[in-house]
């Protein structure tokens, strides 16, 4: 009879971990994702341009792993300038005062992320659509919607 209390007992305590660990660890790894716009500023006091306002969820039919590409899908997904990242303010010169060489610090200012992720990506699709308007392909009127390329689409004029 006690015996078999103790394996009731035992049992509970199984289903109830089955239903706390997920519960709880999903709560550790909750995430706010910003829906609406993002506003995405230079690291540096003299920036030349104004900041770009972002329309983040309207990005939102790719993969989340194409824009935060170090992501492990289990931590909360951090800025793109965090330490180590993006993080570079100024653009990066040798020791002859021309642009550095160093392709792992050229990626790593900010600017150059950010303009060769964000440009990038709008200008293969121009190309592509491009492609298609001057082939004679039956399907050639279906240009696929794209992002700005001109530098006052993102950077507002002011
Ligand atoms: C698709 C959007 C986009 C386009 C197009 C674009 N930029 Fe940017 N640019 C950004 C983002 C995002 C940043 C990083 C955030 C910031 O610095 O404001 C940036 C940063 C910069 C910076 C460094 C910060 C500063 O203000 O000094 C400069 C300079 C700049 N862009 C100039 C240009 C010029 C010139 C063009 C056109 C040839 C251009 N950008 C086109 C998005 C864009
Ligand atoms: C086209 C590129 C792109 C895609 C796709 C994208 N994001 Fe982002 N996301 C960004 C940029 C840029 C920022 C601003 C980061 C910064 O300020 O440093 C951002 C910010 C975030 C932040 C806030 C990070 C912080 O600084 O606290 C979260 C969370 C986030 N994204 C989640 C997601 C999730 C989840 C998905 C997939 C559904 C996704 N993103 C898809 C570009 C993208
Ligand atoms: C992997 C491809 C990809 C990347 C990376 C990307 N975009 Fe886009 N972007 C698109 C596409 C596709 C559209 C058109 C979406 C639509 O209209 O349905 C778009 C649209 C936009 C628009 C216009 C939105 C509107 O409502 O008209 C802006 C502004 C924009 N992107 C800014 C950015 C900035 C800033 C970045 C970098 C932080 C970025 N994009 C990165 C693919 C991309």
């Amino acid at each position: 009879m006690r015996k078999s209390l103790w394996m009731l007992a035992a049992a509970l305590l199984i289903v109830l971990g089955l239903i706390w660990g997920p519960v709880s660890a999903a709560k550790e790894k909750e995430m706010c994702v910003p829906m609406g716009d993002i506003l995405l500023e230079p690291l540096t006091a003299e920036a030349k341009r104004a900041s770009v306002t972002f329309p983040h969820a309207v990005h939102f039919g790719y993969s989340c792993k194409e824009c935060h590409h170090t992501w492990d899908q289990v931590s909360p997904i951090g800025s793109c300038s965090a330490a180590g990242c993006h993080d570079v303010a100024e653009p990066p010169m040798d020791e002859e005062g021309k642009p550095s060489r160093d392709r792992l610090l050229q990626i790593q200012y900010h600017k150059n992320a950010f303009h060769s992720m964000c440009i990038g990506c709008h200008q293969d699709i121009k190309r592509a659509n491009e492609k298609l308007l001057s082939s004679r392909r039956p399907d050639a009127g279906q240009v696929a919607p794209t992002g700005p390329t001109g530098c006052v689409q993102c950077h507002p004029a002011d």
